[in-house]
């Protein structure tokens, strides 16, 4: 047993409950797999309740569940200045004609990216693997991870080998399944794969209750090329994959109801309006929002009002290297608290930290996420000089928490990683 005590806990329920000179503690059995909170209070109190388990109090320091980020590509991590970013037309274009380069030293660009998930204080990651490039080093990390195989492919003559593709990279990562292991499945998008190939991804995930999450919605593009069948995607089918007259394989409501009893995850839904969220609920999904990529790419944010509204809870991931400039959820919570700026700061704040700790734990299906007796022992650190004096304290912890983490457990064990970036 260990008692961690730190200025202020911020045990991510739901009514974002914080314990000034709180305290967790937890099970560190180095035998077990399944380490778990037993009791959070008061500091002094769990000390003398439990005189035998060794404690440590972090001054100056908050203590929250260890962070989820349920949308990054690793495989993508490798990007500095290859791709354009102000419009989702170019940026897609770069990615196309810069391929090639962005997997150059890629084993090593990964490895840098596991690194920067843990000194950011992330324990779970929902992984977007379109090749498996990332498979074994994720497997072989201390994080836990969702392992998205992906599905992409417009065209008709190829899904079969694709399919076939993606069942190898499935099967691979079946064989590696553990408690820090998960497989999954992800459609890239409604414009990419193609609506007969969707239908086989969304079946075997049913099949073999598998999580699966898609990029939906994420541009005013491909919101006119789902429902009035043209615009640049048209011209984008002629001219990077030859087709004489091309025309999407499917419409908005035929891919949603692909989703039926799958809670899918659906990443940016920035041009999703109220209805189409409306029908996001009601498939128990989640909406993923990443707010730096979507600037860099499409020029806004997504509307929280609306996502309320739905009855549906932000969740905030950082999306790969290719739309960002850092992997870290510090980072992106704060970037998004300027972001909207008209909404009340420390209700603003309170959804912020619950979008990177319990509401990505719950839509990832792992029982952390949030400081309660039961949930894994998966807790982080963080520096945040003078939160106890502070009397907004989520606005002081996105505003002032140190970016890195200053101590990270998993499974009620300590994390060491590089430390060199
Ligand atoms: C494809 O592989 O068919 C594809 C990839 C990216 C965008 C659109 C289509
Ligand atoms: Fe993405």
């Amino acid at each position: 047993m260990r008692l961690i005590g730190a200025s202020c806990v911020f045990t991510c329920n739901s009514q974002s409950t914080i314990l000034e000179n709180g305290s967790v503690l937890f099970e560190n059995d180095p035998q077990s797999k399944t380490n778990k909170i037993l009791d959070i209070g008061d500091f002094n109190q769990l000390r003398a309740k439990y005189p035998q388990a060794k404690s440590t109090f972090y001054n100056h320091c908050a203590l929250l569940p260890a962070l989820s980020n349920t949308h990054i590509h690793f495989e993508f991590s490798n990007h500095r200045s290859q791709l354009t970013y102000g419009r989702f037309s170019s940026w897609l274009e770069s990615v196309i004609t810069k391929r090639d380069e962005l997997f150059e030293n890629l084993d090593e660009a990964i490895q840098n990216a596991i690194n920067e998930q843990l000194q950011s204080g992330i324990v779970n990651v929902g992984a977007i693997s379109s090749y498996g490039y990332d498979i074994q080093s994720l497997s072989q990390s201390p994080l836990r991870v969702v392992l998205f195989n992906e599905a992409i492919g417009s065209n008709p003559e190829m899904l079969d080998a694709l399919f076939g593709f993606l069942n190898e990279r499935l099967e691979e990562t079946k064989r590696l399944k553990s408690e820090t292991f998960y497989p999954a499945l992800a459609i890239h998008s409604p414009y990419s794969t193609h609506y007969t190939f969707a239908k086989k991804v969304a079946h075997l995930a049913e099949k073999e209750n598998l999580k699966i999450s898609c990029h939906f919605l994420e541009s005013k593009e491909e919101k006119q090329w789902l429902e009035k069948r043209n615009g640049w995607f048209f011209d984008f089918f002629v001219r990077f994959f030859g087709q004489k007259n091309p025309s999407p394989s499917t419409n908005i409501d035929d891919f949603l109801a692909l989703f039926k009893n799958l809670s899918p995850l659906f990443v940016h839904c920035l041009f999703a309006n109220q209805a189409i969220l409306d029908k996001i609920a009601k498939l128990n999904g989640f909406v993923v929002s990443a707010p730096r990529s979507n600037r860099l790419l499409n020029n806004t944010y997504l509307n929280l009002g609306h996502l309320k509204q739905s009855g549906l809870s932000l969740i905030v991931g950082t999306d790969g290297l290719s739309s960002n400039y850092s992997l870290s959820l510090i980072d992106e919570i704060r970037s998004a608290f300027f972001g909207y700026s008209q909404m009340e700061i420390e209700e603003l704040a309170k959804d912020l930290v619950l979008s990177i700790t319990l509401f990505p734990a719950n839509a990832l299906g792992i029982p952390n996420g949030e400081l309660a007796k039961g949930k894994l022992a998966d807790l982080a650190i963080f520096k945040c000089p003078d939160i106890a004096n502070s009397k907004q304290k989520h606005t002081h912890f996105v505003l002032h928490a140190h970016q890195k983490v200053k101590k990270l457990y998993i499974n009620g064990v300590g994390v060491h990683y590089a430390n060199h970036l």
